[in-house]
């Protein structure tokens, strides 16, 4: 089945844009949202200023083949993100066969423009952007302005797309001969407040303050239909979840139900929680806007080429909770949008001043982790925003998105049931004002709390509480399997290494239940060396502590824990890749046997503090040059027997 975003059901893009009067075109493919985020913003900015018919769209719901008939005046604003190792997103697939299928010149009168958004500390910088490009060289297309690349591994992806905007933009209004001016939101939307809200869109849920921002669907008794996925996550009872650490940090396991769900997984996925945003956040939006939770509304859209971004009726309470991502801080691109309805004259002036000043922004909003109502609040001396439209909100604020974690369970003896490992996140402020702290991490840390004070029948306790709530009535989050390449070798008898300290031994807890189950299940089996390096700071903030000895018990020699502890000693910092040098000559045989290399966890310091220590390993220990130890281990990694599963 095809899929399309607009009312015409059309995935013929050309056509879809003459049906519409469009003449302006932004596509983007993305992963997470950001890529989906900074193209809707440039098209709304593009229309707003230029007075153009943009059509933003995602490249999956539209077939390229006939893009080269587009009209030579049209423009199209290319958004890539880079996902994995330099690979395009999911939803980007077909249109990446179809660049790799353009044919020398096929778009000589095609004129585009490109931005990619990457992560310089993973291999492939910006590799999905880079293959565009190459691609629309080959076909003779005119790159308008630069290849604008955004570096979230630098935290620059915002101020690389404002300036890469700018420049862009003066060079458009160059060629495209267009005449500027003073921007003014237009909604894409029109919204209709309604006095009361059907039974049926509530989904079948008891509440309608728990209504999600997701489009769930439910059949007559009330039971969530599937299939399961990024578009639909399936609502999981959360049934056990247990405090990892004895010390004043947090670490969360947690057990979601997946059984009757027909959801499944393998050891090594990846689980995306979807989470909502915690009660003071929702209260503090909902006043720094003076904005009614109960308000019951409508959209619809104005242009037919876009979806309304959520399912409605619902309430702004609920949208705000469930969809829009108020916790994290505001980027200067989200402010300076946000200007134009200031207060007051005084206070536009003066915010106008500081959303144009890069450094400034800086020091007064980025360094204090202000959230939007934080910013407005805070810089106009408390003084509430009344005039933003709701429109605004809906359009300029990005989607919360799901939150990924390595599953720590093994699909083998938990075909029912899906662990996660989660670090809470809650730092102090610099600046001294509210915690900054994770919404999913902490959502899952009070659900742990609730579960263990209430722990007679607690699924079906309807509970109320300050910070991050639970959804729903008991403990249920919508969830989704992603698949990921992070595979133990199908031979059980080829030796494994794990490289995992914190959290990064999550997916390494699933490979060595799946050994256990393996050895329980299968008669005469054999294993081979399992190795597993692991680190912490101190004993008590070892994850996992008490299952080990058990795990090593089940597995005798085929298994052995090697651990690290980094502050035990005060004078020395002990890592795990100092660990895998101390046995530099068990590494080299194991390999030489062929073993399997996984790292899981940081991925600035610890991964690539373990690729240096490996490639001195190899070295030394194969009498090579470091040139060729590096070339050996990049070998490994494209045979595959050498994985990362790092962030
Ligand atoms: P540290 O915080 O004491 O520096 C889990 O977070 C463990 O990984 C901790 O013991 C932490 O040590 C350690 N760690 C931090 N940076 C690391 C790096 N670059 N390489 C390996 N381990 C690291």
């Amino acid at each position: 089945d095809s899929i399309t975003a607009d009312d015409s059901g059309s995935r013929d893009i050309v056509q879809v844009m003459k049906d519409n009067n469009k003449n302006y075109l932004v596509l983007y493919g993305s992963q997470t949202g950001t890529a989906e985020d900074y193209a809707k913003k440039f098209s709304k900015e593009l229309a707003a200023k230029f007075s153009l018919n943009v059509m933003c769209a995602d490249v999956e719901n539209y077939d390229f083949e006939n893009l080269k008939e587009l009209s030579s005046s049209t423009v199209v604003s290319i958004f890539v993100a880079t996902y994995g190792e330099g690979e395009f997103p999911d939803g980007a697939v077909q249109f990446e066969d179809y660049l790799n299928d353009l044919d020398e010149g096929a778009l000589s009168n095609f004129r585009y423009t490109l931005f990619g958004l990457g992560n310089s500390t993973y291999e492939f910088y910006n590799g999905a952007s880079k293959k565009v490009l190459k691609h629309m060289q080959k076909a003779e297309a005119t790159l308008i302005g630069e290849h604008g690349l955004g570096d979230d591994g630098a935290g620059t992806t915002d101020e690389d797309y404002l300036s890469w905007k700018e420049s862009t933009f003066e060079i458009l209004k160059d060629q495209l001969h267009l005449s500027e001016h003073e921007q003014k939101f237009e909604p894409s939307f029109r919204m209709i407040k309604l006095e009361t809200i059907d039974d049926k869109v509530s989904l079948g849920e008891p509440s309608l303050q728990y209504l999600p921002a997701h489009s769930l669907s439910f059949n007559s008794e009330n039971i969530q239909v599937g299939p399961f996925d990024l578009h639909q996550p399936y609502l999981a009872p959360i049934v056990k979840t247990r405090e990892l650490m004895g010390n004043d940090r947090s670490c969360v396991h947690s057990e979601f139900d997946v059984s009757g769900s027909n959801i499944k997984y393998t050891t090594g996925d990846h689980l995306g929680i979807w989470p909502s945003n915690a009660d003071e956040k929702v209260e503090k939006f909902l006043h720094a806007f003076n904005l009614n939770p109960d308000t019951i509304f409508d959209l619809t859209p104005l242009d037919p080429t876009i979806k309304a971004p959520f399912p409605t009726p619902t309430t702004v309470g609920a949208a705000v909770r469930h969809y829009l991502e108020i916790t994290g801080p505001i980027s200067r691109q989200s402010f300076g949008a946000l200007i134009q309805f200031a207060p007051s004259p005084q206070i536009k002036e003066k915010l106008q001043n500081l959303a144009a000043d890069k450094d400034q922004f800086h020091i007064e909003v980025t360094s204090r982790y202000f959230d939007l109502a934080d910013a407005v609040l805070h810089l106009s001396g408390g003084v509430k925003w009344e005039t933003v439209p709701w429109e605004f909100f809906i359009e300029s604020i990005p989607h919360l998105q799901p939150r990924y974690y390595s599953i720590s369970s093994s699909s083998l003896s938990e075909k029912q049931t899906i662990h996660t490992t989660a670090m809470v996140e809650s730092a102090p402020n610099p600046a001294g004002g509210p915690n900054v702290v994770g919404v999913t991490t902490n959502l899952l840390k009070n659900i742990e709390v609730q579960i263990n004070e209430k722990s007679t029948d607690s699924l079906d306790v309807h509970f109320d509480l300050k910070g991050p709530r639970a959804l729903f009535s008991g403990f249920k989050l919508p969830v989704h399997v992603r698949r990921s390449a992070f595979k133990l070798p199908s031979n059980p008898q080829t030796p494994v290494i794990m490289i995992g300290p914190g959290t990064g031994v999550a997916p390494f807890r699933g490979f060595i239940r799946e050994r256990v189950k393996y050895l329980e299940s299968t008669e005469n089996s054999k294993l081979g060396k399992h190795l597993l390096f692991y680190g912490s700071r101190n004993v008590d903030d070892f994850l996992y502590k008490e299952e080990w000895p058990l795990y090593a018990k089940k597995l005798g020699n085929a298994f052995e824990m090697i651990v690290a502890h980094s502050r035990l000693e005060k004078t020395r910092k002990v890592y795990v890749q100092d660990k895998l040098a101390e046995r530099e000559q068990e590494i080299i045989r194991l390999l030489n046997e062929g073993a399997f290399l996984y790292v899981c966890g940081d991925a600035k310091g610890m991964a690539q503090g373990v690729h240096t220590v490996l490639v001195e390993i190899l070295a030394r220990g194969k009498s090579i040059s470091k040139e060729d130890a590096t070339e050996m281990v990049k070998m490994l990694k494209t045979t595959g027997r050498y994985q990362e599963d790092v962030w």
